[in-house]
């Protein structure tokens, strides 16, 4: 039983995350999105929303008889890893940009926990710009979101820019 956990803010989830988890579906038994719980960050949307929306959207993604669930967590990325009895965890990489601090997260969590491997995974190049941060900024000013995140996810962010 393979099982890995994709760990993230997904504040919100995109279309980049979403190529990740489908990317990495074939390669692991069960996969937990696990979503970080920092509010420091001052997130747009709450960890029980991020939770809902990604399950919401679970169903519309291919997923090759693999598990996918969604569980929220604080503290560090390798022990919620250990404790969940992961043996992986999945990061997306983008551009060479995001190449360093990576690499510095995942030796850092190899010291930590020695037993799991951290696997890149690189997602469609459409999405290689995509960035939870950069996609609330343009939406928030106005711009066109379509086609890099989710139409529920954008739903939502309409629905908490109304409020
Ligand atoms: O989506 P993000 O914000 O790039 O995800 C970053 C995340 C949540 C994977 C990272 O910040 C993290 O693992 N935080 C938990 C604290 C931790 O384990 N720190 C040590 C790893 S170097």
């Amino acid at each position: 039983m393979r099982k890995a956990i994709f760990p993230g803010s997904f504040d919100p989830l995109t279309n980049g995350h979403l190529d990740v988890i489908q990317r990495s579906s074939p390669l692991f038994d069960e996969i937990v999105v696990a979503i970080l719980n920092n509010p420091e960050k001052n997130p747009m949307f709450t960890v029980e929303e991020r939770v809902e929306m990604i399950e919401e959207i679970l169903p519309s993604v291919k997923l090759d008889g693999c598990t996918i669930t969604v569980e929220s967590f604080s503290g560090l990325t390798a022990e919620f890893a250990k404790r969940s009895g992961a043996t992986a965890i999945v990061r997306g990489i983008r551009a060479v940009s995001d190449y360093e601090y990576e690499l510095r997260m995942a030796l850092m969590n190899r010291k930590l926990e020695p037993t799991i491997e951290t696997v890149f995974l690189m997602a469609d190049e459409e999405y290689s710009y995509v960035s939870s941060t950069l996609m609330k900024q343009v939406f928030l000013l106005g711009g066109r979101v379509n086609g890099l995140i989710p139409e529920s996810v954008e739903a939502r962010m309409r629905e908490k820019q109304r409020k």
